[in-house]
């Protein structure tokens, strides 16, 4: 009698377990799951997923017995010339040079990073709550602690998306601009305004640089800091894309949504925006997530229990292009890559300061991150239009 019963608590114990183990599964279904359809859809992403853990191992054995690994620390493959598989290859092939490819950006990457996985939402909308990736880090790798104040700030912007034209397009070209002196002089404007959104980064200037960085801005990535504080320098008809990096920032995404007078300045590392002449509907949240996978997953920066530490902040850069990797067709970047062998080249298109001002930086690794983009554009998961990366 004694013996059945201690049987039968095992057995419980088994099942509980084994309960566990498919709630969390089911669970994990979820992270981005909005719809129905989109469950589907990341059932499929997860079944791919699988097989190609199940490759992975495969290649890594593989890898093992001719006694050379096969992917780098990051889970990137060492041979990043890697051809896309024949069905691809032959999609792609097929079409001429100046038609966008659908997929091409995230079919590349995940070619040489079989962890890749696409969806993720460009903006926080009323869902945020459920991108489980996010919603147990504090600012900038998550929005935990914060939750209050973005569901006040979205309830004033209320749009979500980039907008009907474009959230309609079959296939989206990005161009992430940076802000690099290599811009200068080299007449792009006309190439990056033939981009179907155009990404520029914090205080970048539009005006006087025509010619070389186009004219078109579908969206301004910054954050409090970063942020144009002459209200003529905002160019109409782009959205405000709020990055934040520390819960401060949303308390100022807030009053410049409501259209208060700033209070609490004291906390920022220089003088930020006092008014922001955008409307709400034309503002949005980037979703923390690039943040988190560029450090973390990409880069490889320290983790530091999730919170920000030394070295281990991306830049605004290569968040952006994070973003574009999971949410546009085709990526392009111009004006990245700083060039430490032309000390007297300048920094930035818009400013004499110049190369040798930059300092070894607290917050970020440019030389870990450089390794990471080098990584991209070696393998054409982006093109490089200056050729600074
Ligand atoms: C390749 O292109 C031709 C002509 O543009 C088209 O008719 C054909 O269906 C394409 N094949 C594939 C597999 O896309
Ligand atoms: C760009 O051209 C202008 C005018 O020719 C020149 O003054 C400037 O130094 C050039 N900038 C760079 C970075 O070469
Ligand atoms: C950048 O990363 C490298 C390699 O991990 C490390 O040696 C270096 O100290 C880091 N630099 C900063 C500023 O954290």
């Amino acid at each position: 009698m004694k013996h059945t019963q201690k049987l039968l608590f095992i057995v419980c114990f088994i099942l509980v377990l084994g309960f566990i183990y498919y709630a969390s599964w089911k669970l994990h279904l979820y992270v981005w799951g909005q719809t129905p359809q989109r469950i589907a859809e990341e059932t499929t992403v997860v079944l791919t997923e699988v097989k190609r853990i199940t490759e992975l191992k495969t290649d890594n054995n593989v890898g093992r017995i001719v006694g050379t690994p096969v992917y780098d620390t990051q889970g990137f493959s060492l041979n990043l010339d890697k051809k896309l598989p024949p069905e691809l290859a032959y999609k792609y092939d097929n079409l001429s040079e100046e038609e966008c490819k659908p997929g091409y950006a995230a079919a590349k990457m995940t070619n040489i990073y079989p962890k890749f996985i696409k969806p993720a939402p460009m903006f926080l909308d009323q869902n945020f709550r459920r991108l489980g990736k996010v919603n147990s880090y504090l600012p900038p790798f998550g929005f935990r602690t914060q939750e209050r104040i973005i569901d006040s700030i979205l309830t004033a912007t209320k749009y979500y998306g980039l907008g009907k034209e474009l959230d309609s397009l079959r296939c989206k070209r990005c161009i992430i601009v940076g802000n690099g002196g290599i811009l200068s002089n080299k007449s792009l404007g006309s190439r990056i305004d033939d981009y179907d959104v155009i990404v520029r980064l914090n205080e970048a200037p539009i005006t006087g640089y025509v010619k070389d960085v186009g004219t078109k801005t579908t969206m301004r990535i910054t954050y409090p800091e970063g942020a144009f504080q002459k209200a003529e320098l905002y160019e109409k008809n782009s959205l405000f894309v709020f990055s934040a990096f520390k819960p401060l920032d949303f308390k100022w995404l807030r009053q410049m949504v409501f259209k208060e007078n700033l209070r609490g300045t004291q906390g920022f590392w220089k003088p930020v925006a006092r008014k922001l002449p955008r409307e709400p509907k034309e503002i949005r949240i980037l979703n923390p997530f690039f943040i988190q996978e560029a450090a973390f997953q990409f880069i490889g920066l320290p983790l530091n229990h999730g919170l920000m530490g030394k070295g281990n902040i991306p830049t605004l850069g290569t968040v952006a292009i994070t973003m574009a990797l999971h949410n546009c067709d085709e990526v392009a970047v111009a004006g990245f890559g700083y060039d430490m062998s032309t000390p007297y080249a300048p920094l930035h298109y818009y400013e004499n300061v110049k190369m040798s001002a930059i300092k070894e930086s607290w917050t970020h690794n440019i030389s870990k991150e450089k390794e990471f983009l080098r990584k991209l554009v070696k393998a054409n998961v982006i093109t490089d239009l200056t050729h600074g990366i």
